[in-house]
C-alpha cells in the first residue's frame, strides 16, 4: 500500500485516507487486485491479461487507448540518464498513469496550492496523476520498479520541466516499513 508523508512526521498508509488525501491535490488513487492470480515476474502479456478487466475499465474512464509493462531495475542499460529525466519537477500534456506490480518508487506532487506531497508506491497501488500536474519521480534505494502504463497518446508523454528547483529540497529517499521520522 502506499505510504503518503504528510509533515514532518506524519504518514497515511489507510487506503481510503490515501485516496482522499491524493484527490485534494487532484490525483486519484486505487488498489488494485488481479481477477486471477499472477506472479509478479510473468511475462508482460499475462501481466496484462490478469489486470485486463481494469484496463479496460480505465481506458474507458480516461480515453486511454494502449497499456504496457515497464520493467526498470538496477541492471538496465542508461538507468541513471533515464532516472535524471524524471526526478526534477516536470508536467506532461497527458496523465501519468501507473500500476505498480513490484518494486517501489517516490513520487512527489506539488499542487498548484499547498505542500509537495511526496507517496511511496508499491505493488498493488494504482496512481493517475493528471495531465499539467507538477510531480518528479524517484526509485527506492533498490531500484527496481514493474509498473503497468496507460497512454492517451504515448507520444504526449514527454517531460516539459518547471525548472523550479523545488525538487532539490526534499530528498529522493523512500520511507517504508523501515522509515523512522527524524529526531528532532
Ligand atoms: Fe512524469
Amino acid at each position: 500500500m502506499a505510504i503518503v508523508k504528510i509533515g514532518e512526521n506524519g504518514t497515511l498508509t489507510d487506503r481510503q485516507a490515501v485516496a482522499e488525501y491524493l484527490m485534494a491535490s487532484g490525483v486519484r488513487y486505487d488498489v488494485w487486485m488481479p481477477e486471477d492470480s499472477v506472479e509478479a515476474n510473468s511475462p508482460a502479456e499475462e501481466i496484462l491479461k490478469a489486470y485486463a478487466k481494469e484496463i479496460q475499465k480505465l481506458k474507458a474512464l480516461g480515453g486511454y487507448v494502449t497499456a504496457d509493462v515497464i520493467d526498470v531495475n538496477a541492471q538496465t542499460p542508461g538507468l541513471d540518464a533515464m532516472l535524471a529525466k524524471f526526478n526534477r519537477e516536470h508536467w506532461h500534456d497527458e496523465d501519468e498513469v501507473r500500476f505498480i506490480i513490484c518494486g517501489r518508487g517516490l513520487f512527489h506532487i506539488r499542487p498548484k496550492a499547498g505542500q509537495v506531497v511526496p507517496v511511496e508506491v508499491e505493488a498493488g497501488d494504482l496512481i493517475l496523476l493528471p495531465k499539467g500536474i507538477w510531480h518528479w519521480f524517484d526509485l527506492c534505494a533498490d531500484r527496481e520498479i514493474r509498473a503497468i502504463r496507460l497512454f492517451q497518446n504515448p507520444s504526449g508523454w514527454a517531460p516539459h520541466y518547471t525548472e523550479s528547483g523545488i525538487d532539490k529540497n526534499f530528498q529522493p529517499v523512500c520511507f517504508g516499513s523501515a522509515y523512522l521520522p527524524p529526531q528532532v
